[in-house]
């Protein structure tokens, strides 16, 4: 949050920044450069958990993962022995989480963008590898930013407009790097090795969301692809050790420690979880449909003896018409919400207000009214085990016309053209389109 105060001092504003890092980024280079010095001068990198010397540094990421699988076994053992859920306390908790940390999501692997201009060099190679595999070589069920998408958009938290400023911080600095390797390449293999860690919340996450009936897919993958043995945490380790400098290794490896610091600035996973409120988070949302829903109320329901659009006509109200739901026996919490007359209202596709609310409104209502009696359920619900959705024929179709077309394109290019333009559409804004897939899945070809 310190951080975040400062570069607001300066002006600049951090949303704005991260649509032009990622839609038009040439043109905003030099604020991309200033906004990663000020936050790297914020980043000390003697907090750095890493050790003094990178010859020491495949031991100490060993030793950190047996550390994460022994904290993730106790996890498994008392949660097995009875204990609640040590994240997410519902559903509409969990999705919270989902929505505030979209941003950092969406961009994922950005930070890796500009390494792929020198996808000739063999200390690059598994800089460039890891980001293939972030966008999953070009194959939709693959491509991280596509599966997020995905989810964020069947759970209808898509909307991430009204997000505090915090939480787009880690995607604009991710941005930033990607569009600055050739100045802050160490910074990059630093933030790379400190992003492609596996930490225990992911394991906790994964497993809570799929027990909450939640897909857990994105997730998953990151434990796998991630992990220390042969996956990301190896990849950026071995990119530390090739692009050690034969002279000024001191100097090198402490801008790798700076720029591993700063996945700790902005708002982070766990930061996220522990905030919700699930009474603040409601009348916030409430708030926002308030202001859409005033004057289209008929005048004769009376609730405490005001009409629905009197309760909606200034806001702050929501707490306060909450309350009078409740006193008037419309809302019954700490119970089955079935047993609401105003969850009957608005769930069920025949009740009057249906399809007023969007998923996860609903999800902060229910959860909301339930209170207690959610937790004595103790609902285990099995969630889908999150495999990849199987390629509807007619997409897998247009994919290939689509690397056909793109092929066609490339024919009319010189040489030295043709893998600039497949780099121009590997972009973070581009590479999840089907042209961007299409792209992908031939530099990639190439490559190999
Ligand atoms: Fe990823
Ligand atoms: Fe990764």
């Amino acid at each position: 949050m310190q951080t975040l105060t400062q570069y607001q001092a300066d002006k600049t504003d951090i949303r704005a920044l991260y649509q032009s890092l990622l839609h038009a980024p040439t043109h905003h280079l030099s604020e991309a450069r200033h906004f990663l010095r000020s936050q790297l001068q914020l980043a000390a990198p003697h907090l750095a958990d890493l050790p003094e010397s990178p010859a020491r540094l495949e031991a100490h990421i060993l030793m950190n993962n047996a550390r994460t699988a022994r904290a993730y076994r106790e996890y498994i053992k008392v949660r097995r022995q009875g204990q609640p859920r040590r994240f997410f306390t519902n559903r509409a908790h969990a999705l919270y989480f989902l929505r505030n940390v979209a941003p950092t999501k969406l961009v994922d692997g950005a930070w890796l963008y500009g390494v792929l201009q020198q996808w000739h060099d063999p200390r690059m190679h598994d800089l460039v590898r890891t980001y293939l595999e972030e966008l999953g070589d070009g194959e939709p069920d693959q491509n991280h930013v596509l599966i997020y998408r995905d989810l964020i958009a069947r759970k209808d938290i898509q909307d991430l407009e009204s997000l505090p400023d915090d939480r787009f911080l880690q995607g604009t600095l991710q941005l930033a790097l990607g569009q600055l390797a050739g100045e802050f390449l160490p910074e990059i293999i630093g933030f790379n090795l400190g992003y492609e860690q596996l930490p225990l919340h992911l394991l906790i996450s994964t497993y809570e969301l799929t027990e909450l009936g939640i897909d857990a897919h994105y997730f998953r993958l990151h434990i796998t692809i991630d992990n220390a043995s042969t996956g990301h945490a190896r990849r950026a380790a071995r990119a530390v050790l090739d692009n050690l400098p034969s002279e000024g290794q001191q100097a090198f490896w402490r801008r790798v420690r700076q720029g591993y610091q700063l996945n700790e600035l902005g708002a982070s996973s766990t930061g996220v979880i522990t905030e919700f409120n699930l009474d603040r988070e409601l009348c916030r949302v409430l708030e926002d449909k308030a202001r859409v829903a005033r004057h289209m109320h008929s005048d004769f329901c009376r609730i405490d003896g005001r009409t629905i659009n009197e309760w909606l006509d200034s806001s702050g109200q929501i707490a306060a018409l909450l309350d009078a739901l409740q006193q008037k026996d419309w809302i019954k919490r700490h119970q089955d919400p079935a047993n609401s007359r105003f969850w009957r209202l608005i769930q069920s596709n025949r009740a009057p207000m249906f399809g007023v609310f969007s998923d996860y409104e609903l999800q902060l209502l229910h959860d909301w009214i339930a209170g207690e009696w959610l937790e004595e359920q103790q609902l285990r619900i099995t969630g889908r085990r999150g495999s990849p959705s199987q390629q509807d024929p007619l997409v897998e179709a247009s994919h290939r016309n689509e690397e056909v077309a793109l092929q066609k394109t490339l024919a009319t290019l010189p040489e030295e053209e043709r893998t600039r333009h497949l780099i121009e559409l590997m972009a973070p804004a581009r590479h999840f389109t089907p042209q961007g897939l299409a792209a992908t899945r031939l530099f990639s070809r190439r490559l190999s």
